[in-house]
């Protein structure tokens, strides 16, 4: 990989056998906190399998892999030394890694089966011709979720404040560019709406990887 280049590659969590023993300390004390099973084995499988990717780029093993957090809560590889950048996001069995040098990179997924969606929701997170959009469309639900993953994204690789993202409009056709970032609808499958955000302005060679673990 070389330039501005963001590789973006998902995978069906229950293909990855969880190893404790490439996790940190703070992982596995994070891990000691969530009490849901189904989310704690979600949490272990992501994890590990961000750290076997995360060292495939970086030619260190998974485990001496040091993840620090910036001051908004976003992690970062702090060890070893690297212009690396990452976003994870997982939901639903399915995880989402964004990778690229020299740039912030922002992913979100989100299952469509069991999703929530009602007025309530729809007024505190989206501004109002998205709602009018959403409103009208023959798949409300698909819709709302087309726009609330592109938002996540968003907040995720710019570090916006919660509030900033709803005040946006992020309406069109993909990609979207707003304020210096550009978002890209991911193709994933019919049963997700996930989406990726990187700087605008660089060449993007977006090709998503399905993965499945051994
Ligand atoms: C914290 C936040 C990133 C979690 O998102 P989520 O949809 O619940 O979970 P995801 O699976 O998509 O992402 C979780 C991962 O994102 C990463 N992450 C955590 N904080 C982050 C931040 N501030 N910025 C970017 N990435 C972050 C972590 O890798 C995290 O995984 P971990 O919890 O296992 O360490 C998200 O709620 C957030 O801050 N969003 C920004 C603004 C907002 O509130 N939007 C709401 C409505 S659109």
């Amino acid at each position: 990989m070389f330039g501005r280049t963001v590789d973006v590659v998902t995978v069906d969590l229950s293909t990855v056998e969880v190893d404790e023993d490439l996790l940190s300390v703070a992982e596995l004390g994070r891990a000691l906190g969530i009490a849901r099973t189904a989310a704690l084995t979600d949490y272990l499988r992501a994890h590990t399998w961000l750290r076997q990717r995360l060292s495939e780029y970086l030619d260190v093993p998974p485990e001496e892999i040091e993840i620090a957090e910036n001051e908004h809560g976003k992690p970062y590889i702090d060890a070893p030394a690297t212009d690396l950048s990452f976003n994870l996001s997982y939901s639903g069995g399915r995880a989402v890694l964004g990778a690229g040098f020299r740039m912030e990179v922002g992913v979100d997924v989100e299952p469509l089966e069991g999703a929530q969606l009602n007025p309530e929701m729809m007024h505190r997170v989206l501004s109002r011709p998205e709602a009018e959009t959403v409103r009208q469309s023959g798949n409300m639900k698909r819709e709302f979720y087309k726009l609330w993953v592109r938002k996540e994204a968003m907040a995720k690789a710019n570090g916006w404040g919660v509030g900033e993202e709803t005040a946006t409009n992020l309406l069109g056709l993909s990609p979207v560019e707003r304020d210096g970032f550009e978002v890209t609808d991911l193709n994933i499958g019919d049963e997700f709406a996930a989406a990726v955000a990187v700087p605008a302005g660089c060449t993007i060679d977006l090709s998503v990887k399905i993965e499945a673990m051994a």
